[in-house]
């Protein structure tokens, strides 16, 4: 299963979500982030995010933010995205149904259809990135769990 994980910037948010799950991977899977903006191309994650993700035992520094492409759709089976605003704009570049079916909100797999958004922590401190590490966290293991 190939699982393409984005937010905005593809500095914060998605880059955790990728690393958490690449640090879990089931074989014959694979993970990439990706950001519906271009705004931070080949930037490192930001160094809050890589502060959260070592102080969980995870390594996020080899990562580079990019935008998501309309080949994604071709390239990964599930696309999930942090919030209703990722959600809306990957599903717009959909160019066919079964390519807009692919895109998921993040935290429907641990509270199915209640919509729950992953906050952006950008302009807020070390805590907010905390607290999207444990939310992610929890949706990719139930994720993972439901799907091996
Ligand atoms: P992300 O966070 O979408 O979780 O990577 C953000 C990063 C940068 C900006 C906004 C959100 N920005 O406005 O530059």
């Amino acid at each position: 299963m190939k699982i393409l994980m984005v937010c905005l910037g593809n500095i914060c948010r998605s880059p955790l979500a990728h690393g958490i799950l690449e640090a879990k991977l089931p074989e014959h899977w694979s993970v990439d982030s990706a950001g519906t903006s271009g705004w931070h191309q080949g930037e490192r994650p930001d160094t809050r995010s890589v502060l959260e993700a070592r102080r969980n035992g995870i390594s996020i520094d080899h990562q580079r933010s990019r935008q998501f492409q309309v080949q994604d759709f071709e390239n990964f089976d599930v696309i999930f995205a942090m919030d209703s605003s990722n959600y809306s704009n990957i599903v717009r570049l959909a160019p066919d149904e079964q390519s807009a079916s692919k895109v998921r909100l993040i935290m429907n797999e641990i509270y199915p259809g209640e919509n729950r958004q992953v906050p952006d922590p950008y302009t807020g401190g070390q805590s907010g990135f905390s607290e999207v590490f444990e939310m992610l966290e929890q949706a990719i293991n139930a994720f993972i769990e439901r799907n091996v």
